[in-house]
């Protein structure tokens, strides 16, 4: 058997589309754009490159990019005091502070103080209780993104198995809270964990969040299950997952890297940013997305 390879790159573009539409229909409605504040603090390359992304995207979907660069010598407290100002500009609907932050500052701290209703990222306590809990909130881009895929290639999740690897914020967790809320069967297993083999051989879902290459290996996957890669590892061979390419010839479908999992978190972010901006202004949220 041969899997599907599942098209993260077509899904995201499709969704951005659909954002972007939604987003014109908001301007029209409140008479404003949605706003996305990105704040960059430091000179990281790779982090440079995802805000340089992510403000190409804000702006293609018809939304405002508001960026803040910041040296990499700025102190705990002038950042604090750059988000107080982002939690009070009503122009703004979404912040992201881009993580890693330097090392002098308690990235918890910063987190924490972001308005709940426009933490885009889906990082802060509150929107983790409310994931929790099964209010309405703002969830973490990229579990978000595996869902959105998982339901494009499942019309229902109800009763799956499903075993998630990695017991992130980031990623893990909210993963398993999603799948639980979809009514799947779920396991997390992460470094401590016993047969992690055993648990992936029962999985219609796997979900490998580790940042380990190749981790999970192709005779571990239950024939035609449905893989979903999170791994994104710079090797000297390359772009590697955290999932061995040659499950692909055991799962049913799967995610490739690059081209998976990747291409989505960038669009959700899109996505929640209109959702904020939609809740902010007391209008209903945008459907289909
Ligand atoms: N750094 C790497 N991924 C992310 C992300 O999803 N959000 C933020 N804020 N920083 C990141």
């Amino acid at each position: 058997m041969t899997a599907t390879m599942i098209d993260g790159k077509a899904f995201a573009a499709g969704l951005r589309e659909r954002v972007g539409a939604a987003a014109a229909t908001f301007t029209a409605r409140a008479g404003r754009r949605p706003g996305l504040a990105v704040v960059l603090v430091g000179e990281d390359a790779a982090s440079a490159v995802y805000v340089r992304s992510k403000g190409k995207a804000t702006v293609a979907s018809g939304m405002e990019s508001i960026e803040h660069r910041l040296p990499a010598d700025t102190t705990q407290d002038a950042l604090i005091a750059l988000v107080d100002a982002l939690n009070a500009d009503d122009a703004v609907d979404g912040i992201l502070v881009q993580l890693p932050l330097p090392r002098h500052i308690d990235e918890q701290a910063v987190l924490i103080r972001i308005d709940p209703d426009k933490d885009v990222d889906g990082f802060h306590p509150v929107n983790a209780g409310r994931l929790a809990t099964g209010m309405d909130g703002l969830v973490p881009c990229t579990p978000l993104g595996c869902i959105l895929l998982l339901k494009d290639r499942h019309a229902s999740l109800s009763g799956m198995e499903a075993v998630v690897i990695g017991r992130s914020n980031i990623v893990g967790k909210p993963m398993a809270q999603l799948l639980l809320k979809e009514s799947c069967t779920v396991t997390t297993v992460h470094s401590r964990t016993r047969d992690v083999a055993g648990h992936v051989r029962r999985a219609d879902i796997v979900v490998a969040a580790v940042g380990i290459p190749a981790f999970v290996r192709a005779d571990w996957v239950k024939p035609g299950a449905t893989v979903i890669d999170v791994g994104i590892n710079r090797t000297d061979a390359g772009l590697v997952g955290d999932v061995d390419p040659a499950a692909a010839e055991v799962a049913g479908a799967m995610t490739p890297v690059p081209g998976g999992v990747g291409p989505m978190t960038i669009a959700v972010l899109m996505r929640n940013t209109l959702v904020a901006a939609h809740r902010r202004a007391g209008l209903p949220a945008p459907e289909g997305l």
